[in-house]
């Protein structure tokens, strides 16, 4: 089991207030510390599209890097991957949209030319031995469009990692799939030829769903989930999108069922409470608000 965190980008890309610098560093850190081994650190994506990832290259730069722990970044377009490698990047991700309308709000593009501009990046960071993950978002339904066919989802997935990224993982963006769809979704990309080791799954819960989601996909396979710590998350160009499933939520029901992570969920819930004082708000994760009486 990997668990994908995405609490630094996914989390503080959707924050009002831009979270300072250093905050950023301890808060990657913490993260490390507490055992997780795949962080996503930020984007780099256009400053005026999400200030709050802006600092991308400076946090890149002053991050102490822990040996064995993988810091991927978002990356759109060459523009964004030429300031990644000079952050001396070793994983990548472009996202794809399966959906026009979020493709035309989120990278203002249509769902056919956003191939266009990810393929030289995928190819280029290849060529610099770079690790591509790709995404592709609005897997279950789009805020402008309702429900999306699985079919179509595969077919933009497919294309996606035939650009040669090694993993894709399914966005549930505004976070309103449940099992049944996670089941579907699932058929569909076996269909398409894709089987759950070139998976990851990335739920958000605004529904309440993303454990459950998540276990329909360990059990059909899955090996790579995307949680972020807290709960923390949502997409500031999908205002229906809150947070992904909080990776304290994740690491206890792993526990629970004997699946070894590597992962202390006290260290982290204590990280999710240090930040949720810095952001203002209470953690939405039910184990943290259970760990905070007792850490
Ligand atoms: P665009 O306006 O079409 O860009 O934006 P362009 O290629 O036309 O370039 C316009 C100007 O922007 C040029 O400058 C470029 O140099 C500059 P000018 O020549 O006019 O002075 N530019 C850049 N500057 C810095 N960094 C860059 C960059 N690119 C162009 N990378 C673009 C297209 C893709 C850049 C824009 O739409 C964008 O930044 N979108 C990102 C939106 C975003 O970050 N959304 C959130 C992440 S996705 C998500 O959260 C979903 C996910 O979690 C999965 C799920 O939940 O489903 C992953
Ligand atoms: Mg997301």
């Amino acid at each position: 089991m990997t668990i994908y965190e995405v609490g630094p980008r996914d989390g503080l890309q959707n924050e009002s207030a831009v979270v300072p610098v250093e905050v950023k560093r301890e808060f990657v850190a913490r993260l490390a510390e507490a055992g997780l081994t795949t962080i996503e650190t930020t984007s780099f994506v256009h400053p005026k599209w999400v200030p709050q990832l802006a600092d991308a290259g400076e946090l890149l730069e002053s991050l102490p890097r822990v040996p064995g722990v993988r810091y991927p970044v978002l990356v759109p377009n060459e523009k964004g991957l030429d300031r990644a490698l000079e952050g001396n990047v070793t994983d990548i991700a472009i996202f794809g949209s399966a959906t026009e309308s979020f493709a035309r709000r989120n990278l203002n593009r249509t769902v056919e030319s956003q191939f266009e501009m990810f393929a030289p990046v995928v190819e280029r960071a290849l060529a610099h031995s770079l690790r591509v993950r790709a995404y592709v978002s609005m897997c279950f339904a789009d805020p402008w469009e309702g429900p999306v066919a699985p079919a179509q989802v595969a077919r933009v997935g497919r294309r996606l990692l035939d650009l040669g990224c090694h993993e894709l993982s399914l966005g549930d963006t505004i976070g309103v799939g449940t099992p049944r769809h996670v089941e579907d979704l699932l058929d569909a990309f076996a269909e398409a030829g894709v089987g759950p080791e070139r998976l990851a799954v990335h739920f958000h819960d605004t529904y309440g769903q993303a454990l459950a989601n998540t276990l329909t996909a360990l059990r059909r396979g899955i090996t790579v989930v995307d949680s972020s710590a807290g709960g923390i998350g949502g997409c500031p160009y999908a205002k229906s999108a809150t947070g992904n499933l909080a990776t304290e939520d994740l690491v206890w029901m792993l526990d629970g069922l004997g699946v070894e992570t590597g992962v202390d969920v006290r260290s982290l819930a204590a990280t999710s409470l240090w930040l949720a004082g810095i952001l203002g708000r209470p953690s939405p994760s039910r184990v943290v608000q259970a760990l905070a009486k007792e850490i």
